[in-house]
């Protein structure tokens, strides 16, 4: 299917699914009060799923827990807890829609560069957000089974149940993980910031993957160091990023591209490694149709990322005020709309499980 018309079904998708979740939020108060319909699969499905011994998504598709989830509001953003440094309130789940559309484009409408051959793949999205990309994995094959886990309770996720084989779990990541059945692909995106070790999660992924089975990570930089403007090193952009390392430092939690690196997953024993890297336009300056619109969204996400990605760390662990905090972000905004031909980075690192000894030690493991 050529992208246009693929991207035209999946932002139609996206945009009912923000219809719905606006409806959803404003009839049943979610997050406040009760959240329902539980998510929890009925006796029936439950003993379905028991048949495969998966003990963690049975429990992981309650949503007991979610009853008692209080949010955190702060400057006027809404978080999921004390640490996690990104909000998870209603411009936050719109820009995470805008941003699936943009790598949907920049993936040529697929879901993910890995192949999946299972007949019925079991698939983990860590970190799902409001779940896009779980959701759409999950109507692409309805014999796949995907557990889409956060740490946060986003609207689509609790609303729309009505996908049998997606079961979102609350789940903290760098914990221990308990899955009792191992996964075909495990997808993780947009978590640059969420983890301290990133090797603990590599290494989880490794040991939860089937022989064969592929880990995908991606990410754009939440510093702003990958977006490059003309005079980039006199720029509000570059007070924005340098101000945003101090505080990834300070906070302990690295907020780059550095667990991209191909070494990252072939430490953890992985082979087959690669590592997509795309410059995108930010900005309505590339002359094509696909260009233009990539670039468009682009700056949306950008521009509203700025505060989305600086207003906690800033303000938790450096000498910043809201106020200056926004005023950065105003000026950057500013920057980052009358600069020419500015672009952004977007990278994708993908590894295989071996099949076998033999496999690990053929195998190249980077190109
Ligand atoms: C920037 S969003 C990306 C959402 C989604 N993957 C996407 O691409 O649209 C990052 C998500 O990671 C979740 N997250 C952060 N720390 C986590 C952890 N320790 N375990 C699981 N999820 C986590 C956040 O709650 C948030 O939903």
């Amino acid at each position: 299917m050529p992208w246009t018309e693929h991207h035209a079904k999946s932002l139609q998708e996206t945009l009912s699914r923000m219809v719905a979740r606006e409806e959803c939020a404003s009839s049943r108060h979610l997050y406040e009060h009760d959240i329902s319909p539980d998510p929890e699969p009925s006796s029936e499905e439950e003993s379905e799923t028991d048949s495969d011994g998966d003990i963690s998504l049975r429990n992981s598709t309650r949503s007991g827990s979610a009853q008692n989830i209080e949010h955190i509001v702060e400057n006027n953003r809404r978080y999921c807890n004390e640490t996690y440094y990104m909000p998870n309130d209603e411009a936050e789940q719109t820009r995470l829609n805008i941003i699936h559309q943009i790598y949907l484009i920049l993936l040529d409408g697929e879901l993910t560069t890995v192949p999946i051959t299972s007949d019925s793949p079991r698939i983990l999205d860590i970190g799902t957000g409001p779940g896009d990309w779980a959701i759409d994995m999950g109507g692409l094959d309805p014999n796949s089974t995907i557990i889409a886990s956060d740490i946060s309770i986003f609207d689509t996720g609790i609303c729309h149940i009505d996908m049998p084989n997606v079961f979102f779990q609350l789940c903290d990541a760098s914990d221990e993980w308990e899955y009792h059945e191992p996964f075909d692909l495990i997808h993780i995106r947009g978590l640059s910031g969420a983890f301290r070790d990133w090797s603990h999660i590599y290494n989880q992924a490794f040991k939860h993957l089937k022989p064969g089975g592929y880990i995908e990570v991606s990410d754009c930089d939440p510093a702003g160091d990958s977006v490059e403007v003309e005079n980039s090193d006199d720029s509000y952009l570059s007070i924005y990023a340098s101000a945003m390392r101090s505080a990834a430092d300070a906070a302990g939690y690295p907020r780059d591209l550095s667990h991209l690196r191909r070494t990252s997953l072939s430490e953890a024993g992985f082979v087959d490694i690669k590592l997509y890297d795309r410059r995108v336009p930010v900005g309505l300056w590339p002359d094509d149709v696909q260009g233009k619109t990539l670039g468009k969204m682009t700056l949306i996400a950008f521009l509203e990322g700025l505060e989305a990605y600086s207003l906690r760390p800033l303000t938790a662990t450096s000498n910043w005020t809201a106020d200056e905090v926004q005023d950065l972000c105003d000026k950057v905004k500013d920057e980052l709309i009358s600069a020419n031909k500015v672009t952004g980075r977007f990278q994708t690192l993908t590894g295989r499980k071996p099949e076998s000894t033999q496999d690990e030690n053929n195998m190249d493991t980077t190109f």
